[in-house]
């Protein structure tokens, strides 16, 4: 968590920083700062809060100068307050030296003990704060030895940038764990979390690698290992634009990338299929000889890998298990020869995932990655990456992505199956029919939804509660239903299979309890109206999710989603959570929280 940027070049440092930082808030957005190197001095500006109390504390006491690093926080050591806010600094008085990071120090405590033992006086509660201070200790003249000397100091994983006082127009920074980039422009240097942030200014990338040290300044561009052996930059062409990472007319980036799913999953599908034909992603694998598959994955991207499991099951007989990453990571997990992890996620940096794809590694399992971001440290790491081209995505709760993954997990799934002999032609064409379907049945989903979805939320929006529930497919429908609504709308909100309900959560249901039935017209659709029955018999309240004709659920709900049909049912699942987004999405407007940036969370959890 937590994003941050450098500048070295003959802008203003400070507006280039705070662009930056807009673009890297979903990473947390709970205080941010700069410093800027000017005249040999490094001028702080912090403040507490979102990135405009930073901006606006810019404008009343204004900073010069050409290069700089910023910070925008997730809190994790100490209260999102100003002293604890980045940059923090070291040296004997006055600032000699600044830095701002992302991920943790472990071993902070016995560094900050020794520190003050030697007179150091720390002013925020943050683990960061050692770095300057070591590194201001070391400082001798030379930035890149000082740095060196203190990475061995540092345990658990980081990305840092540093400005030394007497050093103008350099920055070097460092990676071990946590992402870090350098964008090149025209005679200036960037440095950032992620690729949007390097955004005008820079048209190449390159990505550090752990173990890395950059030293840049707006000329120069030096790379080398910790140990000092010389790296090669390959600058790469930056192929996504300002305008993928701007809301254009919409008010929010999550309603932007409801609303993009359509086109997301036609790109997806282009990529996957050639005319009537399944293109076999190169994935450097034996489809045929994998006889069980493990996912891998955290929330959203989890509740994919659930809709994968039951893919793979019914079209291609495969033995899946899946497991949430922070938990395989701990566990001895049994995996013969023939096992194939699959590690899921949109950023492609979730800390649990990745760890789980080194412990696989470790274990010389062939690991593929899903992921959306093609440069991350799992889609580099993995033996092998399926792309889901859904874009950027910003919006901290994720959308488009999930039903990309969710199409990409049953192209996979069909994939395996082919391979394997268990589908016909006519079962391939069929499927590619019901697929190319797909993103037009989205667009009519989500316009057709939109009146009965605000009529809810108008109705439901003051409940401190609702339950969702689903079978079979619908049941990763329900969790991802609840999640949307719990972390936007911090609406209390469970999701479970209606078979396990009458098994104790039934008791929740009053007259003041939505329930969110998912009905659509498949094999479970009369044990789910027996549910919905069941709460409508203890006075619930109902939100159907199914087809709008539907006599039935018209008589029985308060409301009813209506959603198109697919051409295959295993697709089902792709349109039944598209007016769950854009209830939570109203629900949240209604109950004006900021949907983009709901308290306490992230988008990228890149720490434990
Ligand atoms: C919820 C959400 C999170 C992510 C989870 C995994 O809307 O976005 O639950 O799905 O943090 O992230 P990735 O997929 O990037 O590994």
């Amino acid at each position: 968590m937590c994003g941050i940027a450098g500048y070295s070049g003959p802008k203003n440092a400070d507006q280039v920083l705070i662009l930056a930082l807009e673009r890297l808030k979903y990473r947390g957005y709970d205080s941010a700062g700069l410093a800027i190197l000017h005249q040999g001095e490094i001028h702080l500006r912090r403040a507490a809060g979102k990135i405009k109390a930073l901006s606006d504390k810019l404008e009343s006491f204004p900073v010069a100068g050409h290069c700089g690093i910023a910070h925008t926080r997730w809190a994790t050591h100490g209260a999102p307050t100003e002293a604890n806010c980045h940059p923090h600094v070291g040296g004997p008085d006055v600032p000699t030296v600044a830095v701002v990071h992302n991920g943790i120090i472990e071993n902070h405590d016995a560094l900050r003990r020794e520190l003050q033992a030697l007179g150091d006086v720390f002013s925020s509660e943050t683990d960061t704060e050692v770095i300057p201070k070591l590194i201001a200790r070391a400082y001798t003249g030379d930035p890149e030895a000082a740095v060196r000397a203190v990475l061995p100091r540092l345990e658990g994983s980081f990305a840092f940038a540093v400005i030394f006082a007497d050093q103008p127009g350099r920055i070097l920074a460092a990676r071990q764990g946590s992402p870090l980039l350098i964008g090149r422009g025209k005679k200036e240097y960037l440095l950032a979390s992620d690729v949007p942030a390097l955004l005008p200014h820079a048209t190449e990338v390159t990505y550090l690698n752990d173990g890395e040290l950059v030293d840049f300044t707006a000329e120069t561009c030096v790379i080398t290992t910790f140990a000092g052996t010389p790296v090669e930059p390959k600058f790469t062409r930056i192929e996504i634009t300002a305008d993928a990472v701007e809301m254009g007319d919409f008010d929010s980036f999550m309603a932007k990338e409801i609303a993009e799913q359509p086109v997301v999953l036609s790109r997806l599908l282009e990529s996957r299929l050639a005319g009537d034909r399944l293109v076999e992603p190169d994935l450097g694998l034996d489809l045929k000889a994998v006889n069980h598959i493990v996912f891998l994955a955290c929330g959203t991207s989890w509740h994919a890998a659930l809709l994968g499991k039951r893919f793979l099951e019914q079209l291609a007989r495969v033995h899946v298990e899946v497991d949430i990453s922070s938990e395989y990571r701990y566990r001895n997990p049994v995996a013969g020869g023939d096992t194939l992890v699959v590690a899921i996620s949109q950023s492609g940096e979730t800390a649990d995932t990745l760890a789980s794809v080194r412990m696989a590694k470790a274990k010389f399992l062939p690991v593929v990655g899903l992921v959306n971001v093609v440069t991350s440290t799992i889609a580099r790491e993995a033996s092998g990456v399926m792309p889901l081209f859904a874009g950027p995505e910003i919006g901290v709760a994720s959308t488009k992505a999930y039903t990309a993954q969710v199409l990409a997990l049953y192209l996979f799934a069909l994939q395996v199956a082919k391979a394997k002999g268990l589908l016909s032609r006519e079962e391939e064409l069929k499927a590619i029919v019901a697929a190319r379907a797909l993103p037009d049945q989205v667009r009519r989903t989500l316009a057709a939804a939109e009146g009965p979805v605000q009529e809810a939320a108008d109705l439901f929006s003051a409940a401190e509660a609702t339950v969702f529930l689903g079978r079979l497919g619908e049941h990763p429908t329900a969790l991802e239903g609840a999640l949307k609504l719990k972390e936007i709308a911090y609406v209390h909100a469970i999701g479970y299979p209606a078979g396990e309900f009458k098994h104790g959560p039934i008791a929740l249901v009053t007259q003041h309890l939505p329930v969110v039935c998912i009905c659509p017209q498949d094999a479970m659709y009369e044990k789910m109206l027996s549910n919905l029955q069941e709460v409508k018999a203890r006075s619930g309240r109902v939100i159907a999710v199914g087809d709008g004709n539907d006599r039935h659920l018209q008589d029985l709900s308060d409301v009813v989603f209506p959603v198109e049909t697919p051409l295959d049912p295993l697709l089902q699942p792709i349109l039944t959570i598209l007016p769950l987004q854009r209830y939570a999405y109203h629900v949240a407007m209604r109950r004006d929280c900021n949907v983009d940036q709901p308290r306490n969370l992230a988008k990228s959890v890149t720490v434990e």
